[in-house]
């Protein structure tokens, strides 16, 4: 099966580079851009026994689980300075294949950087969990923001880890895919890519298939990084994602997550579909 996902891997990588379309097109009807204020955003001590509990890296561990963010970390740095981006989208075909743990441990990662900025925005909005990831109580965010007309200044939550600051995703809302299609949604997301360009802005998405919310999401996105779980995601569940993706942005890479220790090794991943990143179980 894995041989099988790797082809499958490398297919999608090829048919991105080939098909990948102009993207930020619905800005038209969008209203004009809130100003997002960082100076209020409230800082909260995490402990390490959540994060070792999440198993959120640090950066201060030494092993090969933490290794593999940091190299994921380099690569992602690389393309999207390439390519004058900084606004990346996390996602992967199906449910629980490790978007909101990838999102994280890239984000503490790429924070550690002395220059960089990261903003980790919760966009799963039909199952906002990224706050429980590090131990905190729900609070508004990107839903109150969208639905409710709140400001996002006093949302924003500082972990003490780097120069990294979350966003919430809120109570949620069964209307995912609309509100994030909103002007509103869109006005956000031209802010948060324009005012610093500098800082990353990461979003955790929900699953490709099964829901319009990524393929809704893609104009407010420079690219997407796609997590596939080795052993439970299949073949066809990646071709389906393809199929839905294709042309709407560009794939920056794959991650291998939960991947088997003995069974390939990551220079052979990279061999065979150069630059992306298998990440332990
Ligand atoms: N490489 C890994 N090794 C071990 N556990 C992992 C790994 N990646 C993810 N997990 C665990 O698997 C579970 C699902 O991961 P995560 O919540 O990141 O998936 P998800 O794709 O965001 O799920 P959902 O579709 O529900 O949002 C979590 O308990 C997470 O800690
Ligand atoms: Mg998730």
């Amino acid at each position: 099966m894995k041989d099988t996902l790797l082809n499958a891997m490398n297919r999608f990588k090829e048919q991105q580079h080939a098909t990948h379309a102009p993207h930020r097109s619905n800005g038209s009807q969008a209203a004009a851009p809130p100003t997002v204020i960082y100076s209020r955003t409230r800082s909260v001590v995490i402990s390490d026994e959540v994060l070792q509990r999440h198993r959120i890296q640090t950066g201060r561990e030494s092993n090969q689980f933490s290794d593999a963010y940091k190299i994921l970390r380099t690569q992602v740095i690389h393309r999207l300075r390439e390519n004058n981006w900084n606004v990346l989208g996390i996602t992967s075909p199906k449910e629980g294949e490790g978007k909101t743990l990838t999102s994280i441990n890239l984000a503490i990662a790429l924070a550690a950087e002395p220059t960089q900025t990261v903003l980790l925005v919760d966009a799963d909005l039909r199952a906002p969990r990224l706050h429980e990831e590090f131990g905190l109580e729900s609070s508004e965010g990107l839903t109150e923001f969208l639905l409710d007309d709140r400001t996002i200044e006093n949302m924003l939550v500082s972990p003490g880890l780097g120069r990294l600051i979350l966003l919430p995703g809120g109570r949620g809302t069964d209307h995912s895919s609309d509100v994030l299609t909103s002007p509103r949604m869109s006005a956000l997301g031209k802010e948060l890519k324009h005012r610093y360009a500098s800082r990353v802005v990461i979003f955790d998405l929900p699953p490709v298939l099964g829901q319009a919310d990524v393929l809704a999401f893609t104009p407010q996105l420079d690219a997407l990084l796609l997590v596939v779980e080795e052993g439970k995601t299949t073949e066809s569940e990646l071709q389906q994602a393809m199929q839905i993706l294709k042309g709407s942005v560009p794939i920056l890479g794959t991650v291998l997550n939960k991947a088997g220790r003995d069974r390939l090794s990551l220079s052979k991943l990279k061999r065979a579909n150069a630059g992306d990143v298998k990440q332990r179980g």
